[in-house]
């Protein structure tokens, strides 16, 4: 079961916000953890905001070391917020950023300059000429020059108090990518693989982002007297552990940190999810023995001795620091068969509930026996690769599926398909003299637009629309392949997703109310939506939380007294085996069939606008990741599946 999504369980008389602490920790490096980014973002702008107030009482400049990435957006959106309504004041900030793309026109889309002018420096007073960002501009042969006088520059104010720091996947921190030593200054740096492939999210594709940066050397950022360090999200689960509790070791330049004495790291609760104080708490500190620790605890032993959950024995328990929940709750074998038991209830080939059955231990309520399913798709390929296998036997068994697709999707089209379909267009209503000037004049529009695009230009409308037009299509031919009627497919576009860049609006009232709306009118009896959390572009996040909202805004309703929601995961990641409260079991067959389903979204095959660092297609993924969920039910003794795709329930 999950709570609300925000808010952390408070074991400890912390206040909401407040981050979490434990007596013993495994990180070398001070950290905090907060629910979520916006509390962990609103307590990092309020130290910077201390001491640029500070400063300006002791008649000084505060010198700012920046980043850019969308990890700390919500410090500039907090301090933006200050300055408009606290009268924060930036008249004595200068500022540095730790790098730029190399080369970079100033004025191109991706540069770092137009993201530190839309993040902060056009919303704030800080005088023209006091922010620096590494020029993308200078000649090759220039660059050494330049960036010494970077650092010359950093030092005739005085070196940097504070200096605010993002972390890649790879670890590195600038672009101090993997290999950078210790005692690196400010250089031209060759970008790591992965951080590319992170990067042709907002270059369009991996040819047309660059392969070069300047960035601070991992000196320069160790000098500032105090470091702060930022990750959301459970993508930076892994490397945030390697480099609080890791060795320092220039494989994840972040681990240098360790050698700071004023670094803090500010990290939201997915991006701890890896550490040993959340993975194995009871390794750290006392815990409250409750039914989600227990279970927690045994499928972690049973997975890391490789013994199925039956087989454990009490000396298991004891050897791996367990003793005091034998002590508290009971012996191996009660707790095994507890355990076990549970984990079975929790397999059902009945998604929307088994007829005529006793259904007190099953998932799901056997009645009403057909129910209404409302499924929400954030993109048009969600509800497949996710929960496809779901999905049809929803289908196969009778109940009246719906599916809610979120957004357009249109940004992930390349120009190429869209051009494809556009020129099909104009060619057809051509031979056929088709008697619609101005239909035929949008696609010729579209069409000659995509052929003259460059690389760093934005969509046009009607581009846009075509892209989205064929997103659309794919869904529906999923509609029609799983068999439901086309009706049953609901369009929301939602609007904070139309910016035609990667970067969206904030969800807004005009979002909350499309999926009101479409809630209103199907009167689920099950809702079905993408809790996946880590998508790069926050897209899911921003879905999930239309639909908290609109459930929440609905809850009084009569036909919501007889709804259930149930969270599934994209193409990202998966539910912890201890969270997972429904598992639907997949053959060898049905796992194809879910290929086939898949594969009905042409655009999104082969080399994709947005492939991320996984270089897995997406059936590929999916399907590794529905196995591993079987492959691990098997590990912990229960029966043997091909595949099974797996759901937690919201209790709103
Ligand atoms: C940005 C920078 C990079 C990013 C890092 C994380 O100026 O130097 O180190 O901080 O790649 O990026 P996000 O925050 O987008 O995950």
């Amino acid at each position: 079961m999950i709570s609300e999504p925000s808010v952390i369980e408070n074991t400890s008389g912390r206040q909401p916000g407040e981050p979490v602490q434990s007596a013993i920790t495994y990180e070398k490096i001070p950290t905090h953890i907060y629910a979520d980014a916006k509390d962990a973002s609103r307590a990092v702008a309020h130290e910077i905001a201390d001491l640029i107030r500070e400063k300006q009482q002791q008649g000084k400049l505060c010198v700012l070391g920046l980043a850019t990435g969308s990890s700390p957006k919500t410090v500039y959106a907090e301090l933006i917020r200050q300055h408009r309504e606290e009268g924060l004041s930036f008249h004595n900030v200068v500022t540095f950023n730790l790098d730029e793309y190399y080369p970079m026109e100033p004025d191109s889309l991706q540069s770092y300059v137009r993201f530190m002018k839309e993040q902060l420096f056009d919303h704030v007073d800080i005088p023209e000429g006091n922010y620096h960002i590494p020029d993308g501009t200078v000649p090759v042969n220039k660059v050494a020059e330049f960036s010494r006088s970077y650092e010359e520059k950093i030092q005739s104010y005085g070196g940097l108090d504070f200096q605010l720091l993002g972390i890649g996947g790879n670890g590195h921190i600038g672009f101090n990518e993997p290999g950078s030593l210790i005692n690196s200054h400010t250089r031209l740096m060759m970008l790591d693989h992965s951080t590319r492939a992170a990067a042709a999210m907002d270059f369009g594709s991996l040819a047309k982002t660059p392969k070069k940066a300047i960035t601070m050397g991992v000196t320069s950022i160790l000098a500032a007297r105090r470091v702060v360090l930022l990750a959301w999200g459970e993508r930076k689960a892994p490397v945030i552990r390697a480099a609080l509790e890791g060795t320092v070791t220039e494989s994840i330049p972040a681990s240098f940190l360790q050698t700071h004495r004023n670094a803090l790291f500010v990290i939201d609760q997915a991006a701890a999810s890896d550490l040993t104080r959340m993975q194995t708490p009871w390794l750290v500190d006392t815990v409250e023995w409750d039914n989600h620790m227990i279970k927690k605890a045994v499928t972690y032993l049973s997975r890391t001795l490789g013994k199925p959950v039956l087989k454990l024995t009490n000396k298991d328990y004891n050897d791996n620091g367990m003793s005091d929940l034998l002590a508290q709750v009971g012996q191996a074998y009660d707790l095994n068969i507890d355990v076990f038991n549970q984990l079975q209830q929790t397999i059902t080939g009945w998604p929307g509930g088994k007829p005529n059955a006793d259904d007190k231990k099953r998932p799901e309520r056997a009645l009403p026996a057909s129910k209404r399913c409302l499924i929400f798709s954030p993109h048009p390929d969600d509800d497949i690769i996710s929960m496809g296998g779901t999905f049809q036997r929803l289908h196969d068994q009778g109940h009246e599926v719906h599916v809610g697709y979120q957004t357009s999707g249109n940004i992930a089209v390349a120009d190429d398909e869209a051009l494809r379909f556009a020129d099909y267009v104009v060619d057809f209503n051509e031979k056929f003299g088709i008697d619609s000037p101005e239909a035929t004049q949008i696609f010729r529009d579209a069409a000659e637009s995509l052929r003259e695009k460059k690389g760093s230009e934005m969509d046009t409308d009607e581009v846009r629309y075509i892209k989205g037009l064929i997103r659309k299509g794919e869904a529906k031919s999923t509609c029609r392949f799983v068999g439901i009627p086309v009706e049953n497919a609901h369009f929301l576009n939602m609007p904070f997703y139309e910016t035609g860049k990667v970067e969206k609006k904030p969800l807004g009232e005009a979002d909350i109310q499309v999926v009101m709306d479409v809630i209103t009118k199907v009167k689920p009896h099950q809702i079905y939506a993408a809790g996946d959390l880590a998508d790069p572009h926050g897209t899911h996040k921003v879905c999930l939380d239309a639909i908290f909202e609109a459930v929440r805004r609905l809850k009084n309703e009569d036909f919501m007294q007889d709804c259930w929601v149930w969270l599934y995961r994209g193409a990202w990641a998966e539910w912890d085996i201890h969270e997972i409260e429904m598992a639907v079991p997949m053959s060898p067959d049905q796992l194809v069939r879910k290929r086939l389903g898949i594969f009905k979204h042409q655009s999104q095959k082969d080399g994709v606008v947005y492939q991320g660092t996984d270089s897995r297609e997406f059936w590929q993924r999916a399907e590794e990741r529905n196995k591993a969920t079987a492959g691990l039910y098997n590990q912990l003794g229960l029966a043997e599946y091909e595949a099974m795709e797996a759901f937690v329930r919201w209790h709103f």
